[in-house]
Parts: C-alpha cells; sequence; structure tokens
C-alpha cells in the first residue's frame, strides 16, 4: 500500500502523512527532508548553487530516515541532520537543487527503495506524479499563501526570521517548484483535493481518511 501526499509548501503534507502512518501503522517518509538534506550536504562544502554539483558527489551521500511516535529522524551519511535542514538557509535554496535530475534521481532511488517492502505514507510533490503514479492514493493538499506563511511562522524560531520572509519564501519554492521541467509540483489527474485553508488538522485528517475507508 502506498498513499501519497503531496502539495504546496506547508501545507501540512507532513503532518497528516504521519497521522495516516500512525493510524494504520504504516511506515512514513517525507521525501522533502531528502531534498533538504543533500541541499546541506553541498552547502556545507560551500555550494549553494545546484549546477556546481557532481554525480559522484551524490553518490557518496547515504540517506535514511526513522519514524517514532510521531517524531521523524533524518539522516545524512548517517548523521542526524532532523534540526539543521529546517533552517532558513536551507529553504532558501532547497528548491534550486531539487530542480536538478541527477538529484531526483538519488531521492527516487531511496524512496523506491525504503518502500519496495512496506506499506508506506509519502509527502512530497510529484509524489503521485513521477515517483509513485500507480499509488493507491493520492491527496493534494493547498491553501492560500498567507495561510500557510501563518501557520509555519507559528512553528519556528522568530529570532531567525520574521513573517513576511516565511511567506516569501514560501511563494519563490512554490514558483520555483512548480514551473520546473522535471517533475514538476501539479496535482496528480487523479489525486484527491483538499483545500486545507478553513480546516483545522483533525478536519483535515477526517476527509483523508474518510476517502481512504471508503
Ligand atoms: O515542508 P515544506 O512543505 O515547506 O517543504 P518540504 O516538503 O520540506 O520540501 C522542501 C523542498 O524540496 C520543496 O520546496 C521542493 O523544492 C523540494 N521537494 C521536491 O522537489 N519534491 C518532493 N517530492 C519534495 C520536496
Amino acid at each position: 500500500m502506498i498513499i501519497a501526499i503531496d502539495g504546496e509548501a506547508s501545507s501540512g503534507k507532513s503532518t497528516q502523512a504521519k497521522k495516516v502512518a500512525d493510524y494504520f501503522g504504516y511506515s512514513y517518509l517525507d521525501s522533502g527532508a531528502f531534498y533538504r538534506a543533500i541541499t546541506l550536504f553541498f552547502k556545507k562544502k560551500g555550494i549553494s548553487t545546484a549546477n556546481r554539483i557532481n554525480k559522484n558527489d551524490l553518490n557518496k551521500i547515504s540517506l535514511n530516515s526513522k519514524y517514532n511516535d510521531g517524531k521523524n529522524s533524518i539522516y545524512l551519511n548517517d548523521e542526524d541532520v532532523s534540526n539543521d535542514i529546517r533552517s532558513i538557509g536551507i529553504s532558501e535554496i532547497v528548491s534550486d537543487f531539487a530542480k536538478e535530475k541527477t538529484v531526483r534521481e538519488h531521492v527516487y532511488k531511496h524512496l523506491r527503495e525504503f518502500s519496495k517492502n512496506q506499506s508506506t505514507v509519502i509527502d512530497g510533490r510529484d509524489i503521485g506524479t513521477v515517483v509513485f503514479p500507480n499509488a493507491d492514493f493520492k491527496f493534494f493538499l493547498y491553501a492560500k499563501p498567507e495561510i500557510r506563511a501563518k501557520r509555519r511562522f507559528s512553528e519556528i524560531n522568530k529570532d531567525d526570521i520574521n513573517y513576511d520572509s516565511v511567506l516569501d519564501n514560501l511563494n519563490y519554492r512554490d514558483t520555483t517548484d512548480s514551473t520546473r521541467k522535471i517533475a514538476p509540483l501539479k496535482k496528480a489527474y487523479d489525486a484527491h483535493s483538499i483545500d486545507v485553508s478553513d480546516l483545522s488538522i483533525d478536519q483535515v485528517f477526517e476527509k483523508v481518511l474518510s476517502i481512504i475507508e471508503k
């Protein structure tokens, strides 16, 4: 069983995906976290634009994640980078790295390998369109940018960034992600769309669950 939860930046995909995984006892994968981890790897090497990466470097990157009790830990070459990948410095450049074919293929390999023998809920941008076009269930979450920015802003350290910068970053990533040539952010034709603008976490979950259980 593969359940794909795609959608815009900060639309609550991870929250819903974890809830679905918990409810059914499935595994969980956050594909965005892997793009962030690859971005962190190159940023640490002083490479902040994706056109300077090469395949040999990519092959040195091992990705892993462990999901337990609502907490998803991300490992980059066995180092826990769960906090580092959420910094604004990574959010600012991750969409540039995610445009690259070689980067995407590296993440795809990991996602497909991990979910080969286990039922998995995966959130991202292209899970239902490209990575698992035959997923058993597909969802696409979206909301007004201001609402998504407000929600993201409430979760982060206010010393690092202000609301307007969060909004700018979400808009920038949505535009870059949806206009790229490879695997752009878009709703799969057979995905269930949910406008989460005026819904609580539990209300979205009820909708998702009612579709799966039907
Ligand atoms: O949590 P949030 O929605 O803000 O972003 P994320 O899921 O952590 O994804 C970070 C970035 O990774 C996105 O803006 C995309 O550029 C890229 N991404 C992607 O290209 N394809 C995916 N399946 C998941 C993320």
